[in-house]
Order: structure tokens, then sequence, then C-alpha cells
């Protein structure tokens, strides 16, 4: 029997996330899926520091939080359903943090990378010109565990629960469900001018290309009468940067390889920075923060 974990990321109860989520989840449960399921905001996770521990050192991180079980539990799942809502543009600030706290599992170059399993990835919205780049994130976030996604959606609904509403959306994410507990790695395509392989919409011009920010994947731009069409670079699979072969690559390439580089350097560096330790400027704490440690 497959295993498939379902992730909230919102901390509103019965909210379109949860609501979603469980739906995807009662159609993996047709299909025998034992399911299973957890709300990001209720987790301790703590932001990340920047220390580089995991990656150069290849040490645990130094951070005594819950990322570690959260990394186990979501490797271990046959198959995933992240649904988080949108917030000013983005996703909810606790999936930033999870993403922000990734080089723990991409900095495990030594380990066996794991097997492309199926995902399923919601962005709830209130408003549809509002929607921002929720989904892109969410896309990254799963391709980074080895996840694919085989149905991406953001689902317009502003009030908690109000998505139950909309019969159409409800009746595909089942679907998505069944479909994922039977270990379906198709996807739904993605529509015209949407990045296919994380479904952005926003894109960089280099040059005569356009270049999706979050994934990489680039597209040339066609004009036609009726309007513009953006033809895809072929999917280069693995070589992709939210897979976890494209991170290793990237980890090895240019993170690890940054060590070196900058201990090369930090004499110069301190020797700059002297003028800036000079100033005047006092930090600024809050009263609540009395007795708290740390560096400013
Ligand atoms: C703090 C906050 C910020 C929001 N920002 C946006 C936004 O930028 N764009 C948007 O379309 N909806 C925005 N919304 C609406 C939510 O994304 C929408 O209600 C969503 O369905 C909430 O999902 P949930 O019920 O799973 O929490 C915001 C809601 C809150 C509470």
């Amino acid at each position: 029997m497959s295993s498939v974990l379902g992730i909230v990321g919102s901390a509103r109860p019965w909210g379109n996330s949860e609501v979603l989520v469980r739906q995807a989840l009662r159609g993996a449960e047709f299909e025998g899926a034992a399911t299973s399921l957890l709300r990001l905001p209720t987790l301790h996770l703590e932001p990340c520091t920047g220390c580089m521990r995991c990656v150069i050192g290849g040490r645990p991180c130094p951070l005594d939080d819950d990322m570690r079980w959260l990394i186990d539990t979501i490797q271990a799942a046959d198959g995933l359903v992240l649904a988080a809502p949108t917030y000013f543009l983005g996703p909810a600030a606790v999936v930033k943090l999870v993403l922000d706290r990734l080089l723990m599992v991409t900095g495990q170059l030594d380990q066996d990378l794991p097997p492309p399993r199926p995902a399923i990835t919601v962005a709830t919205a209130g408003l549809e010109s509002w929607r921002g780049m929720t989904l892109p994130y969410l896309n990254a976030l799963v391709g980074a565990f080895g996840y694919q996604p085989i149905d991406s959606v953001t689902a317009i609904a502003p009030g908690p629960g109000e998505i139950l509403l909309d019969t159409a959306l409800m009746e595909r994410l089942q679907a998505a469900g069944l479909h994922l507990a039977q270990g379906q790695l198709s996807r739904t395509p993605a529509a015209a001018n949407i990045c296919p392989t994380c479904h952005s919409d926003a894109f960089a011009i280099y040059g005569d290309r356009m270049v999706c920010p979050i994934c990489g994947r680039s597209a040339s731009l066609h004009v036609h009468d009726g309007g513009i069409e953006l033809s895809f670079e072929t999917d280069t699979g693995s070589k992709q940067r939210w897979t976890p072969e494209g991170l290793r690559e990237h980890m090895v390439d240019w993170v690890v390889a940054t060590g070196p580089r900058y201990l090369s350097l930090r004499q110069e560096i301190k020797d700059r920075r002297r003028p800036l330790r000079q100033m005047a400027a006092e930090w600024l704490c809050p009263p609540s923060s009395a007795g708290r440690t740390g560096r400013r």
C-alpha cells in the first residue's frame, strides 16, 4: 500500500488549503493509500542562519527544531499533496522558511538521490489577479525532495472553506489524488505561456530569451497577429534547477566551491570592513528582547 502525505501550509483550520489537501487524500484513500496530514504552522521551525555547516562541513544542522523530522517525513512518503495560501503575492512565510532550510537536503551529497514520486501542489488565493508567485514556489519545494507535480493548480477562494463550492475543482483534486496513489507520474499540461516546469507566469528577459526566474527554464518569444507565444526549450529533466540532481550539481559546482574561494579572500574582507565597524550607529532592539542573546 502506498503512503500519501498531505501538507497544509495554512494555519486556518478547515481553510481552503486543508479542504483541498483532504480532498486529494480522499481520492488516494479510494485507491487504498495510507494517508496522513501535517500542518506546517504548528511545527517548530527556525529560520536558517546561513552558517553553511550542513553543506560545507557536511555536519547536522545546529538548529534544534522539527526540520529534520519534517525532511524525513517528506522523504518517507510515496506521494505528496502540498497546499498553501498566498499571502501578499507569495506563499505564506512558513513555506519560504522550509525552502530556506533546503541546504539540509541538498547538502547530503554522499547520499542516494530519491526516486521520482508524484505530488499535487495547490496554491490558494483570494483573487486571480493577486495570485502572485505561490504555485511556482510550491513546485520548487516538492521538486527539491524528488517529487514530480502531476497536477498543480491555483484555487481562488477568499473565505475559509469556500473552495468547497467549486465542484469542478473538488472533483479535479479527488481524481488527482487517485492518480497519485496509483503512482502515476504523467502531468496535467500547463496552459499556454506558463512555465511547464514550475507553472510560473513571470519571466525575466535575458537577451532574446524569456527565462523562468524560479526554475530557470527558458523560452523563445514569437509575436503573431493574434498575440504572443512562448516556445519553451525541451524538458531537460534532471538538469532542472529544482530537482535533487539539479540542486546537487549546484551544490558541488558552485556552493561548495565558494568555501575555499571565500577563505582566500577573508583577510581582505576583514580589512575592508574596518571603517564600517567604527561607525557610530547602534543596533536598536525592542524592550521585549531584554536578556535575549545572539549577535546583532
Ligand atoms: C495575510 C493575508 C494575505 C493575503 N494575501 C493575498 C494575496 O496577496 N493574494 C491573494 O490572491 N490572496 C491573498 N490572501 C487571501 C488568501 O490567499 C485566501 O483567502 C486563501 O484562500 C487562504 O487559504 P487558506 O484558507 O488555506 O488559509 C491573503 C490572506 C491573508 C490572510
